[in-house]
């Protein structure tokens, strides 16, 4: 009899208080949203399945000419979306002129590129696929490639009512992007009221001498970390080749203007800057603190500072503070 006792109790605990405590701690890992509800192209609804081929094509090399490079090689999911490179590095190891920048919640992007002018995802798969430096691949090639691909047809069918063609290759790759959210921070944790206690002493200070003391924020405001626009935050004096979205548009008062990147993750993403120039956080503190490098068009908010050993210290452990790597757990 008490043996059945213990039975019973022990089968109450698990199958009605253990979903429960399980129910909570889902509950709890998706409270936190900081960045609220991004907009979703009309046209592009997102769905488990698009998203699921999207991911498949993300991961998959046959979109290289030589099967060599996939989206993934230059975006480790690991690394926050980046490759630990100081530039990227294409099909036969051609090089890039730039620095691989993370693609979590690049759902919330206004522009796309260190040159801040394309303007959505859909639009901008097409761009490493073409290039000689990175996929070096034509469409034409590629779509007769995939459809050799039964999972690809049958999934092209079934999501878009359509046989496999750009239109599925860009909308399928940028739902999945869509799909790449962190916002978990401890610092998250924080700002949204939820762990009033997630930041230490020291990495609230850096987070007052980032906002407050400093002018971190006029460029990399909470909850983006971006403003979103190009800036030229006074890399160089001079800018050699890669003078920026000077490129583009040819107009010489875009000379060192890149879009401003987010902080998130920034303890995963480097080396740092367009060019990966910089390969500590410390280097970066040092260049802001120098007042940049006074370029003609540099910023007028840029301007010299001073800190203290602990300061420095503190500054760093609040950026740390910005690593959100719960976006793993699907990617395990
Ligand atoms: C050879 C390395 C390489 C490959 C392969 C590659 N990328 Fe990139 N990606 C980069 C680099 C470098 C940049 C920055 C380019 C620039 O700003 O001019 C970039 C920029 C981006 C951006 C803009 C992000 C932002 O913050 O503005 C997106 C989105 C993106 N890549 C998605 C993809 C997708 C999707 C694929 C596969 C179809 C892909 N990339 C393949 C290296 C690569
Ligand atoms: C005028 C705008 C502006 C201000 C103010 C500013 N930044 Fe930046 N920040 C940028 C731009 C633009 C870049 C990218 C430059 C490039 O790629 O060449 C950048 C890059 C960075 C990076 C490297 C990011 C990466 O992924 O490569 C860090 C870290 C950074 N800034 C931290 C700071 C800190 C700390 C402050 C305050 C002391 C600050 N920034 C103030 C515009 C600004």
């Amino acid at each position: 009899m008490r043996l059945n006792r213990t039975y019973f109790l022990i089968f109450i605990f698990g199958a009605i208080l253990l979903p429960l405590f399980l129910l909570q701690c889902k509950t709890n890992s998706h409270q936190v949203s900081v960045l609220g509800k991004f907009e979703n192209p009309a046209d592009n609804p997102l769905t488990e399945e698009k998203i699921a081929l999207g991911r498949l094509l993300f991961f998959d090399k046959r979109l290289s000419r030589n099967e060599t490079v996939s989206c993934a090689t230059c975006h480790v999911p690991s690394f926050a979306f980046t490759d630990r490179k100081k530039v990227s590095e294409g099909v036969d190891g051609r090089k890039t002129q730039r620095n691989s920048p993370s693609l979590l919640n690049s759902a919330y992007l206004k522009t796309l590129m260190f040159d801040a002018h394309l303007t959505s995802l859909e639009i901008q798969v097409i761009a490493p696929i073409q290039e000689h430096v990175e996929m070096d691949m034509d469409m034409k090639t590629l779509l007769k490639r995939l459809r050799k691909d039964e999972h690809y047809t049958k999934e092209a069918k079934a999501i878009f009512n359509r046989d496999f063609d750009a239109f599925v290759l860009t909308r399928s790759i940028a739902a999945f992007e869509r799909s790449l959210i962190s916002e978990n921070s401890r610092f998250d944790q924080y700002y949204s009221g939820i762990k009033p206690n997630a930041l230490s002493k020291n990495e609230k200070a850096g987070w007052k001498l980032f906002s407050e003391k400093l002018y971190c924020t006029k460029c990399h405001p909470a909850p983006y970390f971006t403003t979103f626009i190009a800036e030229n935050n006074g890399l160089y004096s001079e800018y050699g080749e890669d003078k920026g979205r000077f490129r583009i548009f040819n107009d010489s008062n875009d000379i060192g203007f890149f879009k401003v990147p987010s902080l998130r993750n920034i303890e995963l993403t480097f080396p740092y800057m367009h060019d990966g120039s910089k390969s500590t956080l410390d280097e970066v503190i040092q260049h802001y603190s120098k007042g940049g490098e006074h370029h003609k068009l540099q910023s007028k908010n840029i301007i010299p500072f001073k800190l203290t050993a602990k300061e420095t210290s503190q500054l760093k452990a609040f950026l740390i503070a910005l690593t959100d790597t719960s976006y793993m757990k699907d990617f395990k």
